[in-house]
């Protein structure tokens, strides 16, 4: 059995109001086919043992569907292997021996509650905000009664596919939200169902970003590349449009 041991330099911090700092552990040999999430189980199960305060970090479905789980590891969001959350990394991507540094997405609009827990409710808010669609909660319709093309369906459930970890708000310079934004408003925006409400639903949508403490895009791209999901820039473009749209239509 392949194994890899790392050293791990974590982020520790009680609370919002305490200092932090980092804290070294030595792994041990470790299974290279072990995740990253359950390399942190093992640590704290070593804290634990030993009378001290595990690290608390976020995670529920432990399969890239959920988007609980987020760290920044080695700089980049959910670590440096494209198209993966935190709980799908695997150590047979890390070098024997290197060290590895674990920290919390730090932006303004997530708070840190703990060690690498942050608050990201601020998403759920600007969720709240987009307020609810026209269809039907009977039973379900037939299928060709709501014509949409197939290309507008591939982009809308490409959308659809946002988890709302909060990475791309991580890896940009301003911690803009505009790719998680995007993405709901496009994912809507594209369907005949959310077509009603649409364009109520991204100026609300914007506004709360905004509330929240959102920096704005800079065009980076860095968004993109640490998006779990592959969700493209292109969705910001297309919010934008979408705000474009509301606000001229609005002067009817
Ligand atoms: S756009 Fe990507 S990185 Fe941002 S919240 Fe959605 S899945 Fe996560
Ligand atoms: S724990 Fe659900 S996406 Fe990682």
């Amino acid at each position: 059995m392949k194994t890899v041991s790392l050293k791990l330099r974590i982020w520790r911090q009680a609370g919002p109001s305490s200092p932090g700092a980092f804290q070294d552990f030595d792994t041990g040999p470790l299974a290279a086919a072990m995740s990253f999430l359950e390399m942190l189980d093992g640590v704290n199960e070593r804290l634990i043992l030993a009378g001290q305060e595990p690290i608390a970090f976020d995670h529920d479905c432990r399969e890239g569907i959920c988007g609980t789980c987020g760290a920044v590891v080695d700089g980049q969001a959910h670590g440096r292997q494209a198209g993966t959350t935190l709980c799908q990394l695997s150590l047979r991507h890390f070098a024997a021996g290197s060290t590895v540094v674990v920290e919390p997405f730090r932006a303004r609009a997530f708070p840190l509650i703990k060690d690498l827990v942050v608050d990201r409710s601020a998403f759920d808010a600007i969720i709240a905000e987009g307020g609810y669609v026209s269809v039907s909660s009977s039973a379900a319709p037939e299928a060709n009664t709501l014509p949409v093309p197939p290309d507008r369906a591939e982009e809308a459930l490409d959308a659809a596919q946002c988890i709302g970890c909060g990475a791309c708000v991580a890896a940009c310079p301003n911690a803009s939200a505009m790719l998680f934004v995007g993405a709901k408003v496009s994912h809507l925006a594209l369907l005949p169902q959310g077509d009603p409400e649409r364009r109520r639903r991204v100026v609300a949508m914007v506004r709360q970003m905004d509330a929240q403490g959102f920096g704005p895009c800079g065009n980076e791209g860095l968004c993109e590349r640490a998006c779990p999901k592959g969700i493209s820039i292109r969705h910001i473009a297309r919010m934008n449009r979408e705000l474009w749209r509301a606000a001229f239509l609005a002067r009817d």
